[in-house]
């Protein structure tokens, strides 16, 4: 290897990324002392640049749309402190189980500001809910129907999920809104849920929700899926989904959060009643780019096409990877540029374990450091204790403080719930 190289796009950092010499400078903090400080690897979130991303959304909808809400998707990095912080931006919270609901009430946000969704919502977390007074329940089956009947109070509104047979060019472990989805209801089937609360004496239909999948790069699945609602009839709320996608990669094209909300009002206006109230539920395109990992590098060592270059983390802090296939790119963040190709893999004992099969680094060394740009969503979301592996910490960047938000994992962690009790 040699130590020619060409300078890494910080484009892909949060911005604010800088350099100092040849180090990364994440949120005003180097790259080096937050490791020191923390360990590795690290979930490392720019402040600044996410609440600058929810802005964006919140009020780029507001002027397109006056009577709208943007809902964070808190599966993509359900956090206390994001829900928080996102709660600070004026944002409401979507919540797909019983723990992301405990968490957005720890984190203070206005349960009336909370939509609940589920394919398979179990009558306890149905309970959770109601009992906390949430906003909206997504009604997705009609077995939710029947629930809600039995268990909610008078007034609970709820909206019905449509399936609209859109097919997103995505990866199809993140494609919803196609034929084949086991989430909502068709239109026919929809139809009929829609007259059957429209009879109930105790829930009070809202309206629609669509979201056809994720990491989504092109608007016009989220326009198809607007036209398809607008086939149902007029309903005061029309909550859109998520799904628009990520810049991962330098390739990757994906349209801007303007671009696509032009897109989506300019449908809605075509198709959908002008005094209905429009949400949108965005998670991945608010955290993702916002954020990266530090990991450091353990070993080196020849490789059969190029080096491989191992570091202190892998699929079990990015699942991202082996799940959907997800390209990733990477520099030192101690000698940031580009060198010659070497595999990036993880420490889990698996083959697929590798972070990224072909990426510049320059002249990587053990113990130098890797950045990860653009693993904001769904990393942390997915990370699990593969090998007892401990699920890393985030850190919150801003001016140049770093302050821990949710610490690592300790192995006092993982064998914290043992136990030997006599259950039957
Ligand atoms: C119902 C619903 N809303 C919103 C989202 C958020 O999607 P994304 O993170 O791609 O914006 C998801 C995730 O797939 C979802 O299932």
């Amino acid at each position: 290897m040699t130590n020619d190289h060409e300078p890494f796009p910080l484009e892909l950092f949060a911005p604010g990324t800088t350099l100092e010499g040849d180090e990364l400078v994440l949120g005003g903090c180097r790259a080096s002392a937050i490791a020191r400080a923390v360990g590795t690897p690290a979930l490392v979130m720019d402040e600044a640049a996410l609440r600058e991303r929810a802005r964006r959304y919140r009020e780029g909808l507001a002027a397109r749309w006056a009577d709208s809400g943007v809902v964070w998707a808190s599966k993509s990095l359900p956090v206390t402190a994001i829900y928080r912080t996102l709660a600070e931006e004026g944002l409401g919270v979507d919540v797909a189980g019983g723990g992301e609901l405990v968490m957005a009430l720890r984190a203070g946000v206005d349960p009336a500001a909370i939509v609940v969704h589920g394919n398979a919502k179990t009558d306890a977390e149905l309970d959770l809910a109601l009992e906390a007074g949430v906003g909206l329940v997504v009604i997705d089956n009609r077995d939710d129907l029947a629930r809600l009947e039995a268990r909610a109070p008078r007034g609970q509104r709820v909206l019905v999920r449509v399936r609209p047979d859109v097919a997103a060019a995505t990866h199809e472990a993140m494609a919803t809104g196609g034929e084949g989805s086991k989430f909502g209801l068709s239109l026919e089937a929809a139809e009929g849920v829609i007259a059957e609360l429209r009879a109930s004496r105790t829930l009070v239909l809202e309206g629609l929700h669509v979201h056809v999948g994720s990491q989504i790069c092109e608007t016009e699945p989220f326009t198809r899926a607007v036209e398809a609602v607008g086939q149902l009839g007029e309903f005061s709320t029309y909550d859109l989904g998520g799904g628009l996608g990520a810049r991962y990669t330098l390739d990757t094209v994906v349209p801007g959060v303007e671009a696509y909300l032009d897109a989506l009002t300019v449908a809605a206006r075509a198709a959908l009643p002008a005094g209905a109230r429009l949400l949108i539920e965005p998670g991945r395109s608010i955290v993702a780019e916002a954020a990266c990992t530090l990991y450091s590098v353990v070993t080196v060592k020849e490789g059969a096409r190029r080096p491989l270059v191992a570091v202190d983390g892998g699929m079990g802090d990015n699942l991202e990877v082996s799940l959907y296939g997800q390209a990733f790119d990477a520099t030192l963040a101690n000698r940031v540029g580009r060198g010659e190709p070497v595999t990036l893999v993880g420490r889990h004992c698996e083959s697929g374990d590798e972070l990224i099969a072909s990426v510049g680094l320059r002249d990587p060394r053990v113990g130098d450091l890797v950045a990860v740009p653009v693993t904001g969503a769904y990393c942390l979301t997915m990370a699990n204790n593969y090998n007892g592996a401990l699920r890393p910490p985030i850190v919150l960047v801003r001016e140049g403080h770093a302050r821990v938000v949710q610490r690592r994992e300790t192995y006092e962690d993982l064998v914290r719930r043992d136990v030997d009790e006599p259950v039957l």
